[in-house]
């Protein structure tokens, strides 16, 4: 069997049809769509109509879950999905649209922030598969920008100055530069900063991309604001209009994109109106900097 792939957007996504992800794959199916996504990097299923169980066998597929324990606000007693999701709604567990000031809202549309699923983590997201099981009537794109690209387009000084750099990723670093401080001391301790490599090189097609998040925000031997200024920079340049691709939602598309060589963003939507979003997510291979691994 071949998947059906048209190109959308500027040369790094792809729509696939004719399958159907919810029934049991057939054999080489699991291949394709990573040959796929090594090509594409950003795949858009359409009517894919999961449900919490079907999402999870599907992704299964694809490699190892990452669980959600710790990456968000949500108090353990407070989850409304299983720990297999990532839950990027707006909704609390009884399904209530959250209140305009809400920290666990304010905190969550930090997602509108480019940047790279669980880069705060040692071992960092390599798929996100999101879901879209209620869409608001407008708004709410994500945006996925070509690291991969963007890398290529830097200049031969500017790739020497930073190809061997690491950079300091951490939750804190993203909320604060959108005024969101209040973090209480087991949130501290929970999203203490983890080193990845501002240039990472994947595993599959050996290509260089530039590995950046607005988790990020120091760099090792480099003084503060010159790294914060580079990192804005590099950020800048990563996602000028013609490395991005801008996804519309339409109910029940699955979304899956490689967090090794893309960013993305969520857009703003009336904040009045359910958007329930839910990402199941598969595991890296390991951490980006080696010496992280004792
Ligand atoms: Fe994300």
């Amino acid at each position: 069997m071949t998947l059906s792939i048209r190109q959308v957007g500027p040369c790094f996504a792809g729509e696939v049809t004719g399958i159907d992800l919810t029934k049991p794959l057939p054999s080489g199916v699991a291949q394709e769509i990573h040959d796929a996504m090594d090509e594409y990097a950003v795949l858009v299923f359409p009517n894919q109509n999961f449900t919490d169980e079907t999402q999870i066998a599907f992704t299964e597929h694809l490699g190892q879950i990452e669980h959600s324990i710790g990456a968000g606000l949500r108090k353990p007693d407070e989850y409304r999905l299983s720990t297999h999701f990532a839950d990027v709604s707006n909704l609390d567990k009884e399904n209530k649209v959250y209140g305009r000031e809400d920290r666990r809202r304010l905190f969550a549309i930090g997602n509108r922030l480019w940047h790279s699923d669980s880069s705060f983590k040692v071992v960092p997201a390599k798929y996100s598969l999101l879901h879209a099981r209620a869409i608001p009537s407008k708004g709410g794109n994500t945006e996925f920008a070509d690291m991969r690209t963007a890398y290529d387009a830097l200049d031969h000084e500017t790739k020497e100055h930073i190809d061997d750099m690491i950079a300091e990723h951490t939750q804190i670093h993203s909320r604060r530069s959108v005024g969101f401080e209040e973090f209480d001391e087991e949130e501290r301790i929970r999203m203490a900063p983890v080193k990845q490599r501002l240039v990472r090189i994947h595993p599959s097609t050996g290509r260089k991309s530039l590995y950046l998040s607005s988790h990020a925000g120091r760099i090792d031997g480099v003084p503060v604001t010159e790294a914060m200024l580079l990192l804005k920079d590099l950020t800048e340049h990563a996602t000028q209009r013609e490395y991005v691709y801008s996804h519309k939602w339409r109910l029940h598309d699955l979304v899956i994109w490689d967090n090794r060589r893309t960013m993305h963003r969520a857009r703003p939507f009336p904040e009045n109106e359910p958007r329930d979003m839910r990402r199941t997510t598969v595991i890296g291979d390991g951490p980006t900097v080696e010496q992280q691994v004792a």
